[in-house]
This record gives structure tokens, sequence and C-alpha cells, in this order.
């Protein structure tokens, strides 16, 4: 007989089945990734959601599901892949690290206060969004710092949480207890974030999306000389342990601030709904103006017998609740779409807009990507857009408001005109291209588009190509306004009178110019090569092209079947290198940059120093505390092993660093290829 019971249950009990998955993979991905791919509130949602059917279907208990335990940020995880392999300490608890139940409006705030003692005093605190950090002090001595972990056992990390200058590591005081635990959020405070992201966009590592994530991955590392310069900070927020002087929340946290400890001053005790309502506005305005990420209020009942007697959840304390703040979006009037070209060509529509504040930063431009973007969103100028910031650094349009909406400024003026991208470069006006396949579009004049001509000079005298000094983006600009320069090799033409005549521009900084140029005739031939400028031939590819072909005039005659024998190199690339030499144009700028005396010759490629990788594939993936991702590679080919770009099934192992991508770490899992931390690595090559 038809059981229909079980029909009609079924998709219910699979639902919970996937919810759990879902939310424990969106839990490693926040915790051990650093890479969220749910917001916070959808997270909440799936998590109730799954609550309730948990509650529908008691026979389906299970003690590893996500709404019983709280995030982990342990190497090892659920899934078993050992994922940092780091040798931290890890240590139980003395009480376990819970996390705290969310709300987003009034009414969920009036809900939980409903469920309290009546007359209880709130708490008001920032929420600080960094990492929770435990630290105990014995004796008065700081003697571990644990992270959260899986909330029962963490790891520690005292030496990482010594460098911040604002936790002492010994309170000289004979009124201390025993024993006792702080608790508080270790930041990257937003001036070291985004002289840290600077850092790495220069160096061509991936940026950090937010403090947060930059904060967890410093935390982590092992060279606490790495972490001190990247200056962490913590505010500390729970006091914990026997015998601990005061009755409320408040006044624990006023002793430890007496003890020397970084208490926040936005700490208030409130009495109604209404004031806390009150603190919620204000602070939703004013932490736009504070050195450190927040991302809401924590509200604490403050006298902590009534803690005691509310107790706790399996995850969240009842006495605490915090409450978000709406995500960082504004709705603002897009002005006017502009067209920016790039080095390559590549033309990239940028919205102009009225400017907004975001995240504590003034916004006025926002990327619109490409044509086909603008186009599924019907953006036209006129509109008002939802301008985002996100986890991305990159501000982004992701909407716009109704037309008809009258908040909005949308113009009728464009009630029916269609959006279209430009036929022509905004800058040369040569007719843009766009190859079958790509979504840009490319102005095909490189060497007439002043952006492109510009462009390919900024790259030349790049760091890691020529590496001229005093040769900036805002000189490169004059000296072609003037007509000093119109490609690459007019660098090697300038005279000292002809820099020295420039406004701004001074005897001696015209001098440090062309002491630049002169020091720059020394580069090696790899780095010339990838100073060029050739399409798609990078740094690493320069380098092992130059090694095959050591003379330039070698290169100019080879053809695209024996460049794409050399490794990395495939027929597009090839086809470039190709196309570049049968441009008369580049062989006179060749000529030139010869006769100026650059080195297009190099060395022949070097025998590796050990063969102890030989015949190994090696993936090198995140980023790393001891060497660069180059210094990597050049280690791997000095032993003879081959670096190679993707995982595959001929991968011999990865060299695995933080942040690493999650398909790569995917596909590692799925193929079993292990994981090597650099330590690891560097002791296996002594
Ligand atoms: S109290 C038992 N206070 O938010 C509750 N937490 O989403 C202990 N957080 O794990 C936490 N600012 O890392 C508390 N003023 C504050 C906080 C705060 C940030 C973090 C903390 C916690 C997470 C929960």
């Amino acid at each position: 007989m038809l059981d229909l019971f079980s029909e009609i249950e079924e998709p219910e009990r699979e639902e919970l089945r996937n919810l759990r998955k879902e939310l424990e993979e969106a839990n490693y991905k926040y915790y051990v990734l650093n890479m969220p791919t749910l917001s916070d509130r959808e997270f909440d949602e799936k998590m109730h959601r799954l609550q309730d059917l948990e509650a529908m279907f008691p026979d389906m208990f299970d003690p590893k599901s996500p709404t019983q335990h709280v995030g982990s940020d342990l190497a090892v995880t659920g899934y078993g892949l050992r994922v940092t392999g780091k040798g931290f300490e890890q240590v139980k608890h003395k009480y376990p690290m819970l996390s705290l139940a969310n709300s987003y409006s009034r009414e969920e705030i009036e809900d939980w206060v409903r469920k309290l003692p009546s007359g209880v005093e709130i708490v008001c605190e920032l929420k600080y969004d960094g990492l929770s950090i435990s630290l105990w002090y014995e004796h008065g001595v700081l003697v571990k710092a644990l992270t959260r972990g899986d909330g029962q056992q963490g790891d520690n990390v005292i030496d990482n949480i010594k460098t911040i200058p604002s936790i002492p590591w010994k309170i000289e005081r004979n009124d201390i207890p025993e024993f006792f635990e702080l608790r508080g959020e270790v930041l990257l405070p937003w001036a070291n974030f985004e002289r840290l992201n600077k850092e790495r966009e220069e160096q061509e590592e991936p940026l950090f999306a937010n403090p947060r994530n930059a904060a967890s991955g410093t935390l982590k590392l092992q060279d606490p000389r790495e972490v001190a310069r990247r200056g962490l900070d913590a505010y500390l927020y729970y006091m914990l342990g026997e015998n601990l002087p005061g009755s409320t929340h408040f006044e624990r946290l006023s002793v430890a601030r007496e003890w020397g400890f970084h208490i926040s001053d936005a700490i208030k005790v409130c009495h109604s709904v209404d004031e806390v309502m009150a603190y919620i506005a204000y602070w939703d305005t004013e932490r736009k103006n504070l050195p450190v990420a927040t991302d809401g209020i924590v509200l604490k009942v403050n006298n902590l017998a009534q803690q005691d007697e509310l107790g706790y959840t399996a995850k969240t304390p009842r006495w605490a609740i915090a409450y978000k703040f709406p995500a960082e979006k504004q709705l603002t009037l897009l002005k006017e779409i502009t067209y920016q070209v790039g080095r390559t060509g590549v033309v990239t529509p940028v919205a102009n807009l009225e400017p907004v504040q975001l995240s504590g930063t003034m916004v006025q431009r926002a990327t619109l990507h490409n044509e086909d973007f603008i186009k599924s969103l019907d953006i036209r100028p006129g509109d008002r857009v939802w301008v985002e910031k996100g986890g991305e650094i990159i501000p982004k349009i992701t909407g716009r408001a109704d037309r008809n909406d009258e908040m909005s400024a949308t113009a009728s003026l464009n009630d029916g005109m269609m959006y279209s991208f430009p036929t022509n470069c905004p800058e040369c006006g040569a007719e843009l291209v766009r190859v079958e396949g790509e979504a840009a579009w490319r102005c095909p004049n490189e060497a007439g588009c002043p952006p492109q001509i510009k462009g390919k000079i900024e790259h030349f005298v790049s760091r890691k190509a020529m590496d001229i000094e005093g040769l900036g983006e805002e000189t490169i600009d004059l000296f072609y306004q003037k007509g000093l320069l119109r490609n690459i090799a007019d660098i090697y033409d300038l005279r000292l009178e002809d820099i020295a005549a420039q406004e701004r521009l001074g005897e001696k900084s015209a001098q440090n110019i062309l002491d630049g140029i002169e020091a720059s005739k020394k580069v090696a031939w790899a780095r010339v090569l990838f100073a060029l400028g050739i399409r798609m031939v990078g740094e690493t590819t320069a380098k092992k092209i130059a090694r095959k072909y050591n003379t330039i005039d070698s290169l100019q005659w080879a053809t695209t079947e024996q460049l794409c024998a050399i490794e990395d190199v495939g027929p597009q690339i090839a086809e470039n290198i190709v196309k570049y030499f049968e441009d008369i144009r580049n062989l006179e700028i060749l000529d030139r940059l010869r006769k100026a005396g650059l080195q297009m010759e190099g060395e022949a490629a070097p025998e590796p120093t050990s063969d102890k990788l030989a015949g190994l594939s090696i993936v090198i993936s995140g980023t790393f505390a001891h060497h660069s991702r180059d210094e990597y590679k050049a280690m791997i080919e000095a032993n003879g092993g081959k670096n190679v770009g993707s995982v595959s099934k001929k991968t011999s192992f990865i060299l695995a660093g933080e942040n690493m991508g999650p398909e790569k770490r995917k596909k590692a899992e799925d193929l079993g290829i292990r994981l090597m931390t650099e330590d690891e690595f560097l002791e296996m090559l002594d």
C-alpha cells in the first residue's frame, strides 16, 4: 500500500539533509577558508529553517548538525581535510566559546527583551568585526591566547597575540585574581588593512576582501615578525573566571579597563528598548568614523546573577543577542557612464556617481564591468543605482531603482532610449572590436591611442619590469602631453634640459630620472622581454622564454610551433609573440632600444642545483609567510621540479599557503592530492 505520510514528508527530510550540508559548507568557507559564500542574513534564515525542520523530525536528530555546534576555524575540519598543518598547540577552552543569536529589527529585539525578567538593565556594546580571542591570565601573566576553534578547543596563537601593543603581557597589581580569562576581538584597523592590501597589490599577491579576512589570515601566520608588521589591534568585551570583582558585566569591564585592558568607551547601560534603539541609530552613523570595522551591536543582560539564571542554549547565551546593521549599500544617481581604456586596449565602462558614503569612504566611481552587464540590469545615465562595497574593495553597482519610484531622479529623460556601447574608442576614435567569445570591447589602435601608449610606457618602467624610478604616471602623462614621450624607446632619448624645462621638475629630479634610466640598461634580458608588454607575456612566461631564447635575434625568428614547445606557452601567446615581431614599428623600437644599450641577451638556462624534485609537478596556491610565490617557483625549478598552474591528476602535490582558492582545494580533495605547507616544503628541501 502506498505510504502517504512518507510521500509527503520526503521532500522536507531531503531539504533538512541539504540544509545541513549547505550550512556545514558555509561554516567551513567562512571560518577556515576566509571566503564567505552566504550573507549573515541568508545564513541565519537557512539556520532557522533547519531548526524548524529538525523540530518537525525529531527522529533525524544529529549531534553533528550545524544547529548543534558553532563553526570551526581549526586546521582539521569536519571534512577531515587537513587545511593548514599549522604548528599551533590546540587547547581545550575552560568555558566553551559560543556564538550570539542575530537580530535585524526592533521587533526581534523586543521579542528577546520580552523573555527577560522585567526591568533588566541591558548593556549595549559595539559588535567588532574580527575574530574572537580568549586570553588566559595566571597570576597576572598572559599564558595562553586561544582562537575560538570549534568552540570547545582552539589554537594557541599567543606569540602572534603578543605583537598587539594594547594587550598586556603582565599586570603588576596585588588585587589580581589567581586566574581570569578575558575575551575580545582581534582586528586589523582600516588604515593597516589598506596599507597591507596596497603592498600586496604591488607584489601582485591576492588582496584580502575585508579587514576581518586579513586579521584572520594574519593571526594564523607562523612568523610573529610579519604579524607585528601588519599591526593588529584588539578590543576586549567579556571577563570570566572564579571569584572575580563586580556583580555586573559593566563593572567587570570597568575593572578590566583599570587593569590596563583595551575596553571600548562605547558601552552604555540601557533601561528600555527605546534607549537601545537610540544607541543603535547613533552608532550606525558614528561607526564610520571608527578606526576598525564593526558590523552591529551586542546587547547583554548587565546583572551577572540574572545572566546565570538565563543560561545558554547549545550554541548561544540567552542573556545576549547581536543586532546586525543593514548591509552597506546606497542608492545614488548615475550621472554618466564614461569609458576607461587600458594598456591592452580593453574599454571598461565606469559609473560616475553622485558621491555617497560607503563603509567609511566616499564613493563616486564604480565599475560597470562590460556591455553585457549594463544591458542585463538595463542601466542608463539618470537612473538611481545601488552601489555596494560588500566584501570587495572596488565598489560595484548591484541594481537600479524602479524608474517610476518618485525617489528616483530617473529621468524619464532616458525613457525608451536603450543603452548602447560606443562604437568608437573614446580616446582616439578608432572603431572598437569585440572578439567573439570575449565580453570586452577593445581599441585596436595600439600605437596611436594615448592611454594605450601611456599604459605601455607605465608598464615598461614599472618595478617588476625596467624599474625606472622617478617616471611615475603623472610624469609620463606630462611628457606625453609635451611630445617628449610617444613610445618606450623615446625614454632613452630624454635629455636633461628637456626634462628640467618642465614645470614641477627641477634639475635635481631631472637628474634622478636620468640616473634611473641609465640604471635600467643593466636590467636582465628576461625583464626587458617582460617590459616590452607583448600581450599575455607576463613576468613568469617572459622568464621561461628568455631561458630558451637567450638572444632577441633568436626569439625574433622563432615560429609558433617552436614557441609552443616552451612550458606555459600556448598557441595564443605564441601567436602574439610572432605578431609582435612582424610589426615594423616594433622592430624600429627594438632597434633603438638595442642601440641605447639595453640587455637583449641573457644567460642560458641555469642547471638545477639539486634533483630532489625531479619529475614532480607542483602547484603553488595561496599566500606565504616565509618566501614570495616567485621565490618558491625559483626553488622548485632549481631543484629540478616543474611548477604548473592548475591541479590535475598529474599534480604531485600542492604547496598550499593561506587563502588557497576553494576550487583548487576542492579539486585537490577530489583527486586525493596532498597539500603541503610551506614549512613542510622547506624542511623537505633542507
Ligand atoms: S560577547 C557568549 N561582545 O561576535 C558571548 N561578542 O557573532 C560572547 N563579537 O563570537 C560574545 N563584538 O567574536 C561579544 N562586544 C562584543 C562583540 C562580540 C564582536 C563577536 C564575537 C562573537 C561573535 C558572535
